[in-house]
């Protein structure tokens, strides 16, 4: 994990490149408001955003374990959806996510 600083304004900002986010690990973005966001990259090399904030008692999603579409919690192992944010079930809870793409190889955060 390694931490990247943004300054919000509403739209796309260019985050880093895919390379720069570690396969099964994450960044983290610092926002100036709203909390951290964390960027998450998978063995097929999608990206997905969520607040780095579980829904279950707010541990810190960018340091868990991604897995296919999700990531577990390092705290108390909930799996999270890495695309909706939802826990999965039995857990219930739902972290806010946010909207990347991918041009040129660049990792882009909707904010
Ligand atoms: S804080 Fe994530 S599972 Fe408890």
């Amino acid at each position: 994990m390694s931490t990247i600083e943004i300054n919000v304004e509403a739209g796309w900002k260019e985050i880093c490149a895919v390379e720069d986010i570690p396969v099964l690990g994450s960044r983290v973005v610092k926002a100036a408001r709203g909390g951290d966001i964390a960027i998450f990259r998978n063995a097929e090399n999608e990206i997905f955003a969520l607040h780095d904030k579980c829904p279950h008692k707010q541990g810190p999603l960018s340091q868990g374990i991604v897995h296919g579409r999700q990531v577990t919690c390092p705290l108390h192992s909930w799996k999270i959806e890495l695309k909706s944010g939802e826990a999965v079930a039995p857990d219930v809870g739902c972290t806010k996510s946010f909207e990347v793409k991918v041009e040129g190889g660049k990792v882009l955060l909707k904010v």
